[in-house]
């Protein structure tokens, strides 16, 4: 007779008492990090029906071209695995674009992997590069996935702090945060959440520390388009001395509106391209085979549709910077990206975290609090981060909401 399961004996747990499933199989890796506050704001938005104001995703309509050629890239079976670091005519189509914009020549059969989105592309690069215990230097305020990016890589983080109204960086400072121990240093040009556009000057400066240190660059330049009063924008690769020590990511998430698309991309060097292929092969295998078709599409669109672009935000960023200022915010005037970084202190209030709470209860809108792009939470304890990547009507919502709102009294 074949037992069942019943008359079988019950099984003794190994797992002693008191031990919970998420201490006994969470690994020490993951522990060290919370869910994404961005993120989180998105969902406690949603919850109150308020304006979000808070996740860089556009709320209006993606190019109607690109979007037409990712459904006929599906029609014409482009449904199966691509070739693990991007389909050949993307790849061709972006070391086209290169050279377009910027004079930058790549090879694209050994120095472009095709990712899911920049958000990939950073952590392929970061694990493909750097070893645990070694040192990755981050402008700070910053973007909060490389937190858990270098976490996950056993990196430490070596902070160089960006300054107000400016947000520029003390040379001397990032002269101290290079050493013995620097893998690489983390540019994000424009910059979120401070809306920094890096001079040449600036970036001569970094170049030159990389060069002394023997240190790799890692710029990601997903808003490398979005740039307002006169900006431009220089890739690192591009300065002499940095083409082979620099790795590139970006995507088409921001510059074409399709954040879900996951399409990204890294440059780099063969030598340095071989090992993030290899991390990319086995995270992701391939960014979804009808997008990397339709990706090419966006990257052929003329220069009228980048033109056309900065002015969209350009308008977006100067109606909320006023909305702002008359709601009673300190508004910084970005010069890139669409995100503004606001001071509240106007409100007479000190901890961004209970500012939001108040903003999503009282206004109805939901930014960022500004202690998540800080490694110690006092340091962003006075400012909020709000995206302008939204419908014009959405951003009157908000201006109406804060106008109406009282903000000052606390609970
Ligand atoms: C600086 C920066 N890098 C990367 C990302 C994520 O980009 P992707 O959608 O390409 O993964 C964002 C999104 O907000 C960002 O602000």
């Amino acid at each position: 007779m074949t037992p069942t399961e019943s008359t079988l004996p019950a099984r003794q747990s190994v797992r002693p008492a008191g031990l919970s499933i998420r201490d006994r199989f969470r690994s020490r890796r993951t522990a060290n990090f919370t869910e994404s506050v961005i993120r989180e704001m998105t969902r406690l938005a949603l919850e109150v029906d308020a304006v979000n104001l808070a996740q860089g995703f556009p709320d209006f309509a993606a190019p109607a071209e690109i979007k037409e050629a990712a459904c006929q890239a599906i029609s014409d079976e482009h449904n199966q695995y691509t070739i693990t670091w991007g389909s050949p005519n993307l790849r061709r189509a972006l070391a086209g674009y290169y050279l377009r914009w910027y004079g930058l020549s790549l090879d694209p059969e050994r120095e472009i992997t095709v990712c899911c989105g920049s958000t990939e592309g950073m952590i392929a690069s970061l694990l493909a590069t750097t070893n645990p215990g070694e040192e990755v230097i981050v402008f700070e305020p910053y973007y909060e996935n490389y937190g858990p990016d270098t976490w996950l890589c056993g990196a430490e983080r070596r902070l160089v702090r960006l300054h107000p109204p400016h947000w520029t960086f003390d040379p001397d400072e990032l002269r101290r945060a290079f050493n013995r121990r620097t893998k690489a240093i983390i540019v994000t040009n424009p910059h979120n959440p401070t809306g920094k556009v890096f001079t040449r000057g600036e970036l001569e400066q970094i170049a030159a520390l990389c060069q002394e240190h023997d240190a790799l660059a890692i710029t990601d330049e997903i808003y490398e388009h979005i740039l307002y009063d006169g900006a431009r924008h220089i890739p690192l690769a591009t300065l002499p001395g940095m083409r082979d020590r620099t790795i590139l990511v970006n995507s088409l998430s921001k510059t074409f509106s399709v954040t879900g698309w996951r399409v990204g991309w890294v440059a780099a060097a063969p030598d340095l391209a071989e090992s993030i292929r290899k991390v990319h092969d086995f995270l992701t295998v391939n960014s979804p085979a009808p997008m990397q078709q339709a990706a090419v599409l966006a990257l052929s669109l003329p220069d009228a549709f980048y033109a056309a672009l900065g002015e969209h935000y350009r308008r977006r960023r100067d109606y909320l910077l006023s909305a702002l200022e008359r709601a009673g915010f300190e508004p910084f005037r970005p010069l890139g990206a669409y995100y503004v970084m606001a001071g509240i202190s106007g409100f007479g209030a000190d901890d961004d975290v209970a500012f939001t709470r108040r903003l999503l209860s009282r206004a109805g809108v939901a930014g960022v609090p500004g202690s998540s792009f800080f490694e110690n939470p006092a340091d962003g304890a006075n400012l909020i981060r709000f995206c302008f990547c939204k419908k014009y009507e959405t951003l009157e919502a908000a201006a109406d909401r804060l106008a109406r709102a009282d903000l000052r009294t606390p609970a």
